[in-house]
């Protein structure tokens, strides 16, 4: 599907068919995730693919809305915390790549050295914000490739991330930061309403 196409027809679903999302599928969503791009390529987003009736029953202690557990998958999307003390390799692996060619970085090494010693000292709301804003990437990349292979998903911040966190029992390094319930829909919702598009531009200086 062409990708203004994807754009244009997402919606989000809150109302999915029973039938089950089959495993090459999931597969190609969290394929379309991995090649988000990340700040630093520091790739933090992980995520917890939830199928099975059990565990997603327990997930309505986590949310009030019952269509999320009610959806055949749904993808608890967290942040690795830890994955901030892999900063200088991810950008030794970026210089290796070239990536900084033509650019400041590509030759002074004091550069990233500094940056990376300025993030040790940044604050965890901060780490934890940084994190968060990568992983939204990822996750509306996983909600764009969901309408391309015909599937619906709805992005869930109304939850319990600490009891989330406890029910799929995760390391402490990991905070959920969304819950992505996925399925065919079963509902084909008209576009939500939208600001016009001269409110968007604070101005054109
Ligand atoms: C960050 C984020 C959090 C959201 N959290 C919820 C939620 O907790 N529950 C819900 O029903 N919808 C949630 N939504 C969906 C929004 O309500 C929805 O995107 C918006 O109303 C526009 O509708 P559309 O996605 O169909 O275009 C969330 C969306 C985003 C991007």
């Amino acid at each position: 599907m062409e990708l203004l196409k994807a754009i244009q027809s997402r919606r989000s679903i809150r109302n999915f068919k029973s039938d089950p999302v089959p495993d090459h599928l999931i597969k190609e969503l969290l394929e379309a995730a991995r090649l988000a791009p990340s700040g630093s390529n520091l790739q933090a987003t992980r995520f917890v693919v939830i199928k099975s009736q059990g565990e997603r029953m327990k997930l309505k202690e986590c949310t009030p809305l019952p269509f999320v557990a009610h959806a055949p998958v749904v993808i608890a999307c967290c942040i690795d915390k830890g994955a901030i003390a892999n900063t200088m390799a991810r950008y030794k692996e970026l210089m290796e790549a070239q990536a900084f060619v033509g650019t400041p970085l590509a030759d002074d090494a004091t550069l990233i050295e500094a940056y990376a010693k300025r993030r040790s000292s940044i604050d965890q709301a901060t780490i934890k914000a940084y994190l968060t804003l990568n992983a939204a990437i990822a996750i509306e990349h996983i909600a764009l490739r969901a309408v391309d292979l015909g599937l619906g998903s709805c992005w869930i911040m109304m939850f319990d991330s600490a009891k989330t966190k406890s029910v799929l029992e995760l390391d402490d390094r990991y905070d959920v930061v969304a819950l992505l319930p996925i399925g065919y829909p079963d509902q084909s919702p008209a576009a939500r309403p939208r600001v016009p598009l001269e409110e968007l531009v604070i101005k054109e200086v």
